[in-house]
């Protein structure tokens, strides 16, 4: 019999599967979930628990497979649906998370890359629509400090700050969204691991881990179907307005705007999910420390992002 993998992140949502799902153990596979089990709750919180990336079905099943995940993105999408936001977030946030993995295995896939700027489209347009969108994604815990989950964060702060800023062309808002969602994409070639403290780094692993905006960079320059954008988000993420951060040291003037845009999302997102800074602190924290290093139109923004997302959102 013939296996194939499917992604963790894709497994999401109250609608029953139409396959088996085994695990590979020393080339083994084992059954794990049985036929018509759904992925909600505490199910689900097990199954993220594991950290597995990729899981099994038998290849004769592949067409059930692909059944259920499209009628699970078409649910997601409908606002007519009657699923809560809170669930439709959940399915959306693991299909982008799933994107970001595709692009990062392998960036050289031509169809993967349209297929996933489409689905960045589709994200960007569901965030600007609808209440709560924004919210219902980050609700979405990054327990282990993925790097496809972060990249996910990233981009819904990066299309809720550009929305403010009054972004309205969807292409362009489209190669926001993607750029941001595998804006990290060279942390896969770096020794430090991700998701490092700059200081708890010494000298070497802070070199090698700075590389990665230009190791990214390099590595989907070549590629024809990447669009310009999405490959200067990757290369200038961490380039900040003032000139002092890495690996060029540009300034505001030098940089893409859609980068600015980016580097301000993931300075937030850094902050919370690997410092651990707190919903409540975070407001105030980007303002101490960002103020010299973004613009404060951009600061501003993302302060009402974060009262709209966790303050509002805990006092209701
Ligand atoms: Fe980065
Ligand atoms: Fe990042």
């Amino acid at each position: 019999m013939d296996y194939v993998p499917i992604r963790t992140s894709t497994l999401r949502g109250d609608q029953k599967t139409g396959f088996d799902i085994y695990i590979k153990i020393a080339s083994k596979y084992i059954l794990y979930i049985r036929e018509g089990a759904s992925f909600e709750g505490a199910r689900l919180s097990k199954l993220k628990e594991k950290k597995l990336k990729k899981l099994y079905i038998l290849s004769d099943k592949e067409e059930n497979y692909r059944t259920y995940l499209s009628a699970n993105i078409e649910r997601a999408f409908d606002r007519g649906s009657g699923q809560p936001i809170e669930e439709r977030g959940r399915v959306i946030q693991g299909l982008q998370e799933s994107q970001c993995e595709e692009i990062m295995e392998d960036p050289t896939n031509e169809i993967q890359y349209q297929i996933a700027k489409k689905g960045a489209g589709r994200f960007a347009e569901f965030l600007m629509a609808e209440n709560k969108a924004v919210q219902s994604i980050l609700n979405v815990t990054n327990d282990e400090k993925s790097i496809a989950a972060h990249g996910v964060a990233v981009s819904t702060y990066a299309v809720a700050l550009a929305e403010k800023l009054g972004y309205k062309d969807d292409e362009t808002l489209k190669q926001l969204a993607l750029g941001a969602l595998i804006h990290d994409i060279g942390h896969t070639e770096t020794e430090a691991p991700f998701g490092s403290l700059y200081e708890e780094m010494d000298v070497t692993k802070l070199k090698s881990y700075q590389e990665h905006p230009f190791k990214g960079g390099h590595k989907v320059k070549e590629q024809n179907h990447f669009d310009r954008n999405v490959i200067e988000i990757i290369l200038q993420h961490e380039e900040t307005a003032d000139g002092t951060g890495y690996p060029k040291k540009l300034n505001e003037n030098k940089m893409n705007p859609l980068a600015l845009i980016v580097g301000t999302a993931n300075f937030l997102d850094r902050m919370m999910t690997f410092e651990g800074v707190p919903e409540k602190d975070a407001s105030k924290e980007i303002m101490v420390r960002g103020l010299s290093k973004y613009p404060l139109q951009h600061l501003q923004h993302l302060q009402a992002i974060i009262k709209e997302v966790y303050v509002n959102s805990n006092a209701s």
